[in-house]
């Protein structure tokens, strides 16, 4: 059967999530709804507990919604698949294979198990060299993770995840644990990998700025329950460079969205509070 054209990559309808024993009265996910272009780059951002993990685990597969529904390429969601990949916080690289191995692993695997003839492994050798290469690290193909930087191991990883070409990259505060700078350099290699690939990324941060300098669109979540508050269109062009963070736009754009967070996860009422002991 050839896959009917989908308008949209990924489809969420209505979707909520409770999980089981939640006694806080409030669910996970609640009337969630959002639609995802093909190749398009969307950020979820807000505060802790809203939600964001669990979408995203949701739409890789690894978690079952409990109402509405989610699609990929019109079908429905009901576990992991290769359309799509997930790259965590914490890089979980293999420690004992080298750099391209671990970039081959989940192929070697399928070599292993007897599912690819001699061209798929050569193909796959092809691939695992062009992504080193898009990673920057095609100089230290035998390097061990251990030997690596944070950066250069979630670079590592990234590379892993777009091993079997996935439609949807899906990303979990994926530099979370870098420095200010590494992270810099990651923005950019993921915007220049995102261009090169042609992936449809969904990244969630908690960092405003990361959210708008990455992202076509911002998604903000607010929690009890986790919910789409807005979305917004990001008014910048599609190549990004890091001076753009100083723009009246930009600026605009990161102070509106925090403000919305800390009315969002009641840090306003706190500090009003506050202020009237
Ligand atoms: N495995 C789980 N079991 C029970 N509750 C969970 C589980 N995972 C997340 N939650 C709850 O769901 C809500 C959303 O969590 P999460 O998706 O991790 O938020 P975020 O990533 O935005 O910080 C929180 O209230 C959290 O406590
Ligand atoms: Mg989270």
């Amino acid at each position: 059967m050839t896959p009917t054209s989908a308008p949209s990559k990924v489809i969420v309808s209505n979707l909520g999530k409770v999980f089981e024993g939640n006694t806080s009265g409030y669910a996970a996910l609640e009337g969630v709804n959002l639609t995802v272009e093909d190749n398009e780059f969307v950020t979820l951002v807000g505060a802790s507990g809203c939600g964001k993990s669990t979408l995203l685990r949701i739409l890789a597969g690894l978690e079952y919604h409990t109402s509405g529904s989610v699609s990929c390429d019109g079908r429905a969601i009901s576990g992991p698949g290769a359309d799509r990949a997930m790259v965590f916080q914490h890089y979980s690289l293999y420690p004992w294979l080298s750099v391209i191995d671990n970039i081959k692993f989940s192929r070697k695997l399928k070599a292993n198990r007897g599912e690819m003839v001699s061209s798929d492994v050569e193909a796959a050798s092809g691939r695992a060299d062009a992504l080193l290469k898009l990673i920057g690290l095609d100089k230290v193909p035998g390097a061990y993770p251990r030997q690596l930087s944070g950066g250069m191991q979630q670079r590592v990883a990234i590379a892993r995840a777009l091993m079997g070409r996935p439609k949807v990259l899906l990303m979990d505060e994926p530099f979370g644990a870098l420095d200010a700078q590494s992270r810099e350099v990651m923005h950019d290699l993921i915007l220049h990998i995102h261009r090169a690939e042609k992936t449809t990324i969904v990244f969630v941060t908690h960092d405003v700025e990361e959210a708008i300098y990455l992202g076509q669109r911002v998604v903000l979540m607010q929690p009890r329950p986790g919910r789409i508050h807005s979305i917004y269109q990001v008014p910048l062009p599609a190549e990004r460079n890091q001076e753009m963070k100083h723009l009246p736009v930009f600026r605009e754009l990161r102070a509106e969205i925090l403000a919305r967070i800390r009315e969002s996860a009641g840090m306003e009422t706190d500090v009003e509070q506050l202020g009237k002991l």
